[in-house]
């Protein structure tokens, strides 16, 4: 594991797109593993920077976002999909037939699930697969439990994931309750994985994660089997290692 902390939330922003945009200048059919939420808003504004001068294109890339809430409008403003098109689908050149995002809304989530199974198996691998940390462990929308699910899964979000994310909504009843997520094992069978953790509210977990021990009740913690992990910290996320 290759951990890297960063005194400036620019600094960090610059190297994970960094690590991105280079990627897909090597490999433009690279697959991408997207993530939501706060963590990866400055790196997708530097990736669009450098999509603005000319240094990268996605148009032969593909993306698989890694959760959506279900229930809520595509268009809603909080609803993953809508963040994508808001931070990066609307500004790069992303072809809309290769960006993946798990369907919320569908008639028949079990069989939303299977397709996005499906998909991923086809795609065969991700190249890389951006994370963010819930501060309870979770990764994508794999909450702490007992066992986890390897493949695209329902999941009933914890209390503390809704309120985390209710600074998002107007009030917590409109947090959604449920979501759909990929599955550990189909993150933990990307190429590469980069984990990105801003913040002091997270430096104990970011220590659980990453140094305590292998647990389900951490999903987190699963990534120190995966043999090709870097971490971007700032110092107050990192304070603790
Ligand atoms: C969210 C997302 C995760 C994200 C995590 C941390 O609920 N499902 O993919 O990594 O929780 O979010 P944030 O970056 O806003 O702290």
């Amino acid at each position: 594991m290759n951990i890297l902390t960063f005194r400036s939330n620019e600094e960090l922003n610059e190297a994970g797109a960094g690590i991105i945009t280079g990627l897909v200048q090597t490999n433009p059919r690279a697959v991408l593993g997207l993530a939501t939420g706060g963590t990866p808003v400055g790196i997708y504004e530097e990736i669009v920077k450098s999509y603005n001068k000319g240094m990268v294109s996605f148009k032969s890339a593909t993306s698989f976002n890694l959760d959506e809430y279900v229930g809520i409008a595509e268009d809603h403003p909080e609803s993953y999909h809508a963040y994508m098109k808001h931070h990066l689908f609307g500004h790069v050149d992303f072809a809309a037939e290769r960006t993946y995002l798990p369907n919320g809304n569908a008639e028949n989530l079990e069989q939303e699930c299977a397709r996005y199974n499906q998909l991923l198996e086809d795609a065969k691998q991700i190249d890389l697969q951006l994370l963010g940390l819930g501060h309870n462990g979770h990764i994508g929308f794999n909450e702490p439990d007992h066992s986890l699910v390897s493949g695209t899964h329902i999941v009933k979000l914890k209390d503390e994931t809704r309120q985390a994310n209710a600074r998002f909504f107007d009030s917590i009843d409109q947090v959604p309750t449920h979501a759909l997520t990929m599955g550990v094992g189909a993150i933990l069978k990307a190429k590469m994985i980069l984990l990105v953790v801003r913040g002091a509210d997270k430096a104990e977990i970011v220590q659980k994660a990453l140094q305590g021990p292998i647990t389900t009740e951490c999903p987190a913690s699963l990534l120190q089997t995966h043999p090709h992990v870097v971490v971007l910290l700032d110092t107050e996320a990192g304070r603790l290692l």
